[in-house]
């Protein structure tokens, strides 16, 4: 999918690896539209890209809010991609407390409900959109969802967020079978280390650890090394129904 004077949805584009990519959207001349939070700095970020970028507030794991956004999206011209960055981490909690007390199941509910029922909903909207749109040398759109290297390799209390990235990482193949027809691609990164707000709220220890821990290159991964990842995914047409993990080359320890 050429990016240059066509429409993307970046969703999470407030923050972290979300905004990296709505920058580098723009950078290459694309259209951009940030959806997140009401609550999110999305209207800030949209007015600092400029004329090419626009915010929209959305609840990803909000049935109604999506139609005025994809409509605020198309005003311009029809969607094109989509890179899917919203969602949020998981609450460190093991199936037992230390008490041999069962863990909390609002709170594994709450990380599914948004990383995987949020992913869910946005890739049904998004693709009922770029199903109307008159194919370009074959394809109509691209979409990028994001899953975690703790899809494959989750640490201990990481249940929530494991299950939820490993669905998104499993849904993949599927999502790329399912819409062949319509000429939606559909591909997904799973992120290593990232330096974003996500992980900003982790002690410096404990993060020089986590760096010292990525093989080469040997620092957490910047969020331009996600957006640029992504750009590739929209870009390339043969990319269909993978998940690339991004991660430095880093196996997580069970702990
Ligand atoms: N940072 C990392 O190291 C890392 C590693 C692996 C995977 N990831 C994944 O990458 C994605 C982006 O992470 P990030 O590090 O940029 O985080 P971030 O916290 O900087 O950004 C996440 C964005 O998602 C938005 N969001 C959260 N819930 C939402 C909802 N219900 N509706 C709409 N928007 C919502 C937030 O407002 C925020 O702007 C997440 O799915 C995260 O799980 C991050």
């Amino acid at each position: 999918m050429q990016l240059q004077d066509n429409i993307f949805l970046v969703t999470g584009g407030a923050s972290g690896l979300g905004e990296a990519t709505a920058t580098a959207l723009v950078d290459a001349g694309a259209r951009v539209v940030l959806a997140d939070l009401a609550s999110s700095d999305g209207a800030a970020t949209a007015a600092r890209l400029g004329g090419a970028a626009a915010f929209v507030a959305i609840d990803i794991t909000d049935e109604s809010s999506f139609d005025a956004a994809l409509d605020a999206a198309e005003s311009h011209g029809p969607l094109r991609g989509v890179v899917h960055c919203a969602g949020r981490g998981g609450d460190r909690l093991r199936i037992l407390d230390k008490e041999g007390h069962p863990g909390d199941l609002d709170s594994f509910r709450n990380v599914l409900e948004i990383n995987l029922i949020g992913t869910y909903n946005v890739l049904r909207h998004v693709a009922a959109r770029m199903a109307r749109n008159e194919p370009i040398d074959g394809e109509r759109g691209a979409v990028v969802l994001t899953a975690s290297v703790a899809a494959f390799d989750g640490q201990i209390g990481q249940t929530s967020y494991t299950a939820s990235k490993a669905a998104v990482h499993g849904m993949t193949l599927v999502a790329a079978r399912d819409l062949a027809s319509f000429g939606i691609r559909v591909n997904t990164i799973a992120p290593g280390l990232f330096d974003t707000p996500m992980l900003a709220r982790l002690r410096t220890d404990i993060r020089e650890g986590l760096s010292a821990g990525v093989p080469f290159p040997k620092r957490l991964g910047r969020p331009e090394d996600y957006a640029g990842m992504a750009l590739t995914l929209l870009q390339n047409s043969y990319a269909n129904g993978e998940t690339i993990r991004l991660d430095g080359a880093i196996r997580m320890a069970p702990r």
